[in-house]
């Protein structure tokens, strides 16, 4: 069966890509990762990526006139490598209307929240200072709005320790897994 090409579009350290990218490769997902695309040049997923052989491309938005400019190269790329879906794996930008038109209901993003709580990009800290018990997290499909679109899936854990690393490490754990189904039912148009 035809493998599903999948860009995707990160800005920092990448442990989503690599839970993506590990999956493709032991056939969990029946896809493969044809671009990593980064707003950041330096930052720690490209180095996750030229590990796994991901084809990268780094760019400085700043660099463009507008986000109308950059996504217009973004969707050339992803067009020539007939990309299926893109995933936003904590990609801290927000998509504009030359991507989701040209992907429309292709473009899914994972938020450490269970949406629509806590949006944004402080999602854990803000539900730790709120004093909620149950954390959790959300995919879902990506419109103009910030961390708004559709649920696709969502995971919980109770939580009531006072460590907020420990709880971020294991709301990393629920994504990993979390992401690889999102994938799956993408793949099986199953959502
Ligand atoms: C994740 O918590 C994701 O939910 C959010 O950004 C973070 C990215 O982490 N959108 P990583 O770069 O995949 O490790």
């Amino acid at each position: 069966m035809k493998k599903t090409k999948l860009a995707v579009f990160a800005s920092g350290s990448g442990s989503n890509y690599q839970a993506i990218a590990e999956a493709c490769q032991d056939g969990r997902i029946n896809a493969e990762i044809v671009l990593l695309v980064c707003d950041k040049p330096g930052a720690k997923v490209l180095e996750r990526a030229e590990r796994f052989g991901t084809e990268c491309f780094a760019f400085n938005p700043k660099e463009y006139a507008s986000r109308e400019a950059y996504e217009t190269v973004l969707a050339t790329m992803l067009d020539e490598r007939g990309v299926d879906f893109v995933c936003l794996a904590g990609y801290m930008r927000i998509v504009g209307k030359v991507l989701l038109e040209r992907y429309e209901q292709r473009i899914v993003n994972i938020h450490p929240s269970l949406l629509p709580s806590f949006k944004g990009a402080h999602a854990i800290q803000d539900a730790v200072d709120y004093g909620v018990k149950i954390f959790g997290v959300t995919t879902h499909f990506v419109d103009e709005t910030l961390d708004g679109g559709r649920i696709i899936d969502q995971g919980a854990i109770v939580y009531e320790g006072d460590d907020i690393e420990e709880l971020t490490n294991l709301i990393h754990n629920i994504e990993h897994k979390l992401y690889v189904k999102t994938i799956n039912k993408l793949i099986n148009k199953k959502y």
